[in-house]
């Protein structure tokens, strides 16, 4: 077990009295190039990290659903046999809420359950704590109904839990790295066709390094649909079925013709699924400045053209420009949805504790508010074991 799950277990035993069943857990997630591309049919190349949310797990003999928090006071309950919606209030058990949702539209009952969760993903910081708290549901109740679903059925399953329980219309990329992420591989995943392509990525000589901002601004929720819309908008206007179709030559015939702030959207997600493509290469090549200036660049187009950044992210961006290749740092950008959480810099291994250190002290010093820093390598996809 690891310690993330041990303690889901810990936790259980001492909320129940009792051993718990199992032991379901999975991780978050850091995306190295290829954002708001996923739903863009385009590719996206993240990597699951080593930090998890779990959740221990008993039948409880009754018709509902129990699940208690380690994060928070309130209890959520699902009613087995009855409609499962989501509360009108936003809440973490929604999350659980809609995955059983989706297991009892696909015919599979689970049982009653007593559960306890345990995480120690960063909640709400870019890092994909609710795909690892779905897709940690997914797997326990595909242990509990005894059915192992098609890995892209699960994948979905989630993806849909995400938009209709929580209200986010989001991609596929977060619960198909959260289930199936890999140790030492990082996921080149083409969205349209749902193609996995796993690249080995252990270099020991080289780090993905976490900065957490520790801010989140409101706009996160708002602006996220409202960029999918503009893609929508901008595939239409160009007359393909998705941006991934669309070239850079037919986007320059339009500049003018249309809304700026749509097209540089469009500009933006042309460019980074270029870059993705790219960086795979590099990765491939083990070439670190070449993928480090790629995740600069993406960073750079986030910023301008798809507008998603915050002051914070800009700052750990520059700050880690500043430091450099010569001190260290590959590149850096913002990772997953914006306006706040975490950036990461590909930094090397050697010179991480002078790096996280600079990057730490400078951070502080312009806004007053403590990051955290870790390092992560690629780690393992959603699991369960019997406890
Ligand atoms: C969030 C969404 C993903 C993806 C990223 C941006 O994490 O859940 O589907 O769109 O934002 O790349």
């Amino acid at each position: 077990m690891t310690p993330d799950e041990r303690q889901a277990s810990d936790r259980f035993r001492a909320t129940y009295g009792a051993a718990p069943r199992w032991v379901a857990s999975a991780p978050g997630r850091v995306n190295l190039i290829g954002e708001f591309t996923d739903y863009n049919d385009g590719l996206v190349l993240p990597m699951a990290i080593a930090r998890r949310t779990a959740i221990a797990a008993a039948p409880n003999g009754t018709d509902q659903i129990m699940l208690k928090s380690d994060a928070s006071d309130t209890i959520a309950t699902i009613e087995l046999n009855r409609p499962i919606v989501p509360t009108p209030r936003p809440s973490w058990g929604n999350y659980p809420r809609g995955i059983v949702a989706g297991f009892l539209e696909a015919g599979l009952a689970p049982c009653g359950l007593n559960a306890l969760v345990c995480s120690n993903v960063p909640i709400g910081a870019g890092l994909s704590s609710s795909a690892a708290l779905e897709s940690a549901m997914t797997v326990l109740l595909e242990t509990v109904v005894g059915t192992k679903l098609d890995p892209i059925r699960a994948v979905l399953l989630c993806q849909t839990a995400e938009h209709n329980f929580a209200g986010v219309p989001c991609g596929i990329m977060d619960p198909f790295i959260c289930l199936l992420g890999r140790p030492g591989q990082a996921l080149l995943l083409d969205c349209r066709s749902r193609e996995p392509d796993w690249l080995p990525f252990e270099d020991p000589t080289v780090e993905v390094l976490i900065v957490n901002t520790n801010v989140r601004h409101e706009l996160a929720s708002s602006e996220y649909p409202d960029r999918r819309r503009r893609c929508s908008e901008a595939a239409r206007r160009l007359a393909v079925a998705s941006l991934r179709e669309a070239s850079m030559e037919r986007l320059q015939q339009e500049a003018g013709h249309s809304d700026d702030t749509t097209w540089r959207c469009a500009r933006h997600v042309v460019t980074e699924i270029d870059r993705t493509r790219r960086a795979a290469e590099a990765i491939r090549a083990r070439d670190w400045p070449r993928l480090g200036r790629l995740m600069d660049e993406s960073h750079e187009s986030l910023k301008s053209d798809f507008r998603v950044s915050c002051a914070e992210l800009d700052l750990v961006s520059e700050i880690a420009a500043g430091i450099g290749p010569q001190g260290g740092v590959f590149g850096a950008r913002m990772t997953g949805g914006g306006f706040g959480g975490c950036a990461i810099a590909l930094v090397l291994a050697s010179a991480r504790e002078t790096i996280a250190a600079a990057i730490r002290n400078r951070y502080l010093a312009r806004t007053g508010v403590e990051p955290t820093l870790f390092v992560s390598r690629p780690a393992e996809g959603a699991r369960v074991i019997e406890a």
